[in-house]
């Protein structure tokens, strides 16, 4: 049966830096609880004033890695587009980057799970590349969250932790004995969806979004902080340790570790409960914030060029998100 191997990845983020000093000019905050509470120092937001789209992001992250892997874009055979602020309600954003790299006909899919996301597409396209339905596969995580964010003090909690982007990776079968995605393990506790969500528009209401939904704030993400951080810091060690142990592996195989960048206090528990040194764990939250689905593919572009990543490393990817969904991959680069 073949296995999936990373090709080559891309990232994109938009030129526009703001900084917590930025912020404090929408909101009550300061630059010192940002960075306290959360390590980010800047994120990157979309222009004000001219639309950008989310697959624009996805189609330049892509192109960066088409490059580096010396493929085409007829190269690829399927496309898992993970998203939880696509440009439209629909269809899924997968068909709009399908149209602009040019690919009529190749099956375009949405994954809509959050910071997760990268995770819950790679377990899917890895299945579709073990069965043997497709050889090569984009697997691209994109966000724009900026234009969907309340800036205001009542949204602060949550808007001085996200940032917008888009990470691509490029997958394909290989046979190499050892080589690849060991394996996937995904899991989900719908109990606390309620506890990181965005409330509308839905479709369980009538009209779907009102002026009322807008202005008491039922349109933008809300979150029970505290108890997101203490979720996360259980279930993404925990999770780890489980897949390790499937593997008959240990914390100290893992060349790197690629944590979901939600907040970087949460990686660093989660670097102190599995005993890593510093040097098998990257973060880069501090300059990019949480972009949610597009934050694993982003930190793992900057990571296997960092941290010089070879053939034979073995990589591990957890995640822990909104539903709650917590997710984790190993990897046989
Ligand atoms: C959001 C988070 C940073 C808040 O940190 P915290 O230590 O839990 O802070 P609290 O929510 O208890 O709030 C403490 C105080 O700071 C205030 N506060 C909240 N956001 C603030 C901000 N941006 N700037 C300044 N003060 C802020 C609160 O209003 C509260 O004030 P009060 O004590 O007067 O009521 C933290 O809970 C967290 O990181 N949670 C996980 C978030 C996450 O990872 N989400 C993504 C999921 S993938």
């Amino acid at each position: 049966m073949p296995r999936t191997a990373f090709v080559a990845l891309g990232m994109s983020v938009p030129d526009r830096v703001v900084t917590n000093e930025d912020l404090t000019k929408l909101m009550e905050t300061s630059d010192a609880w940002i960075q306290e509470r959360t390590g980010i120092k800047e994120r990157r937001w979309v222009p004000e004033g001219r639309e950008t789209e989310n697959s624009d992001l996805a189609l330049e992250a892509t192109r960066r890695a088409l490059a580096k892997a010396g493929w085409e874009p007829k190269d690829l055979e399927a496309i898992v587009y993970c998203s939880m602020s696509p440009d439209h309600m629909l269809p899924a954003d997968g068909c709009f980057l399908n149209a602009k790299l040019g690919l009529p006909g190749v099956p375009s899919i949405d994954i809509r799970n959050q910071c997760t996301g990268f995770i819950y597409g790679l377990a899917v396209a890895d299945a579709w590349i073990r069965i043997g339905m497709y050889r090569r596969i984009l697997l691209v995580g994109s966000e724009i969250h900026s234009t969907g964010l309340d800036v205001s003090t009542r949204g602060r909690d949550v808007s001085v932790i996200f940032g917008d982007g888009a990470g691509a990776a490029l997958l394909e079968a290989t046979d190499e004995p050892g080589r690849g995605v060991l394996s996937c393990h995904l899991h989900a506790d719908g109990r606390f969806a309620t506890d990181l969500y965005c409330e509308a528009p839905g479709s369980k209401f009538h009209p779907r979004v009102s002026a009322g939904m807008i202005e008491s704030g039922a349109v933008y993400p809300r979150m029970e902080g505290q108890k997101v951080f203490k979720n996360a810091v259980v279930r993404m060690p925990e999770v780890m340790r489980e897949a390790l142990a499937q593997n008959g592996l240990s914390p100290k195989d893992l060349k790197l570790v690629v944590p979901h960048q939600a907040n970087l206090r949460i990686s660093q528990m989660v670097q102190r409960s599995l005993e890593l040194r510093d040097d098998q764990v990257f973060n880069n939250i501090q300059r990019y914030g949480n972009t949610t689905a597009a934050s694993i593919p982003i930190a793992l572009a900057e990571a296997v060029e960092e941290r010089g990543v070879a053939r034979g490393d073995l990589v591990g990817l957890c995640a822990f998100g909104a539903g709650f969904t917590w997710a984790r991959a190993l990897i046989r680069w």
